[in-house]
């Protein structure tokens, strides 16, 4: 359905009457809206909100209420978030279509990221169903005797969410099914480029049953929304998931409040001399260009071993130039726009910057709008921008490496450390490889372009100072509280 749009006379494919907070639908008190528009095509397809410190103080009013009056009892929390993973399911193509159209990604990809938000509420489901506590045996000193102690997990207080727009419904879900678990109150800032998802996110869980209240959004920009909620002397706990400068300024702004940072990196792939090479191949067709890159965990930076360096780069190539590049809502299309105009410049211009200083272009490198061809770039020395930075774009570079060492101190020369993959069929290489990775994961046989939404998702460096999944989620959205108790008498 398409719904007329006031103020350009254009038709927009989604409406919601506003932002969402306290259970009601409502304005900015600003008065302003943005538009948000795909990034393959400018088709317009919703009208926003343009948020600002004062939306963000009546969101954080709300969480205030309900967090005074208590945390819902947990059985409702946990048909709360079966709910909502019933009716994900029930309107898992109306999601895919809104991911499609708000950041280009392709609509069979963005039907696997609804599939994958539906299994992040049910195993926050789960965890909340299996939580458990501790007796501490304080009686093991004489000053303890007579006394019964255990610990409990308490929720920590409001939490303050920014999502990116690369994962714009799983990544939201990744941050408040753990604060439903809990019991925390959220506020969310969703990416202003997609904040489609989170708005249909609310209406979903308001059909779920979630209490006005528990979870708001505020839509609008990184200075007027962003900066007033994260630094709000309410919240207790910032969630952000986005680029390392931005995190870890809201650390700083923050140093009080518990700030947990998922960033990016330039994930490492490795190919041993003794390894699957073409397998190896395959997952990096995959793993750098699927959603054209614009995954913390695209694979980047590929470290071939001498022996199969020409052999693995001939068939990577040909997997590369077989990617169907077009509109997200094509079927068969791999590989869309990425996210703006601006970034498909940037990325362009790094590439120009890599041959102009010697790299080969193997395929790609053209760009028409905001599509930037998927490319593959090799002889690259470590201080290029494709290979030192985080290049968020559908670009993997080639390095020959003499052994695994030195595939393994290539890719701990950077400044992230999220996810590596390595393959070798060699299990001393593979267990030296765990060993020395500076990685938050290290997977063995298999790209870094991987998660099970409920695993400890996270790095090291600057990629970030968390764990993500469920159970991670909800230890770091509680305090321990420890209680003893002397029997009256
Ligand atoms: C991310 O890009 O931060 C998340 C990757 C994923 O969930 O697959």
């Amino acid at each position: 359905m398409k719904i007329q749009q006031q103020s350009t006379g254009e038709t927009t494919d989604f409406e919601f009457g506003g932002m969402y907070v306290d259970g009601q639908w409502r304005a900015s008190g600003t008065g302003r809206t943005d538009l948000v528009r795909s990034p393959f095509d400018g088709r317009l397809i919703a009208e926003v909100p343009r948020g600002d410190a004062s939306d963000v103080d009546a969101a954080i009013a709300a969480a205030r209420r309900v967090h005074r009056d208590g945390a819902l009892p947990l059985s409702r929390r946990i048909a709360i978030l079966d709910t909502a993973a019933a009716l994900l399911r029930d309107r898992a193509e109306e999601f895919a279509r809104a991911i499609a159209l708000e950041c280009a990604k392709p609509i069979k990809t963005s039907r696997g990221e609804v599939s994958r938000a539906v299994d992040t509420f049910t195993f926050a489901a789960a965890e909340a169903r299996t939580q458990s506590s501790s007796t501490v045996p304080v009686d093991a000193v004489a000053s303890g005797e007579g006394k019964l102690a255990w610990t409990m997990r308490v929720p920590v207080g409001i939490v303050a969410a920014i999502s990116p727009f690369n994962f714009p419904l799983n990544l939201v879900v990744h941050k408040i099914a753990p604060a439903i678990a809990v019991g925390c109150p959220t506020v969310l800032k969703p990416a202003s480029q997609t904040p489609v998802s989170a708005l249909l996110l609310a209406r979903l869980l308001h059909d779920a049953g979630l209490p006005a209240g528990w979870f708001n959004v505020v839509t609008g920009g990184g200075s007027e929304v962003g900066v007033p909620l994260s630094t709000h002397p309410d919240v207790a706990y910032v969630t952000f998931t986005g680029s390392p400068g931005v995190g870890w300024g809201i650390s700083e702004a923050a140093p009080r409040k518990k700030v947990r940072l998922e960033l990016g990196s330039n994930a490492p792939l490795i190919i041993d001399e003794n390894a699957d090479w073409q397998a190896a191949a395959d997952a990096a067709a995959f793993g750098g260009f699927v959603q054209a890159g614009q995954s913390c965990v695209s694979t980047q930076r590929i470290f071939v071993h001498r022996a199969h360096v020409a052999a693995f780069t001939e068939r990577l190539k040909e997997r590369v130039e077989a990617l169907v590049v077009g509109d997200p809502l094509d079927e068969s299309v791999d590989v869309s726009a990425v996210i703006s105009l601006a970034e498909a410049e940037r990325i362009e211009s790094w590439i120009a910057q890599a041959t102009d200083a010697g790299a080969t272009l193997v395929t790609g490198g053209a760009r028409d709008g905001a599509v930037v061809t998927p490319t593959i770039l090799s002889d690259v020395t470590r201080d290029m921008n494709v290979q030192c930075q985080e290049i968020f774009g559908p670009v993997v570079t080639i390095v020959a490496v003499d052994d695994i060492d030195e595939a393994i101190e290539q890719a701990n020369d950077s400044d992230f450390g999220l996810n590596a993959g390595v393959f070798t069929d060699d299990l001393a290489h593979a267990l030296h490889a765990i060993e020395r990775l500076e990685f938050g994961s290290v997977y063995i046989n298999d790209a870094p372009t991987v998660r099970v939404d409920l695993q400890p998702y996270g790095g090291v460096k600057d990629s970030g100072n968390t764990r993500e999944g469920p159970h991670y989620a909800m230890q770091e959205m509680t305090e321990l509280k420890f209680v003893t108790l002397r029997p009256a008498g």
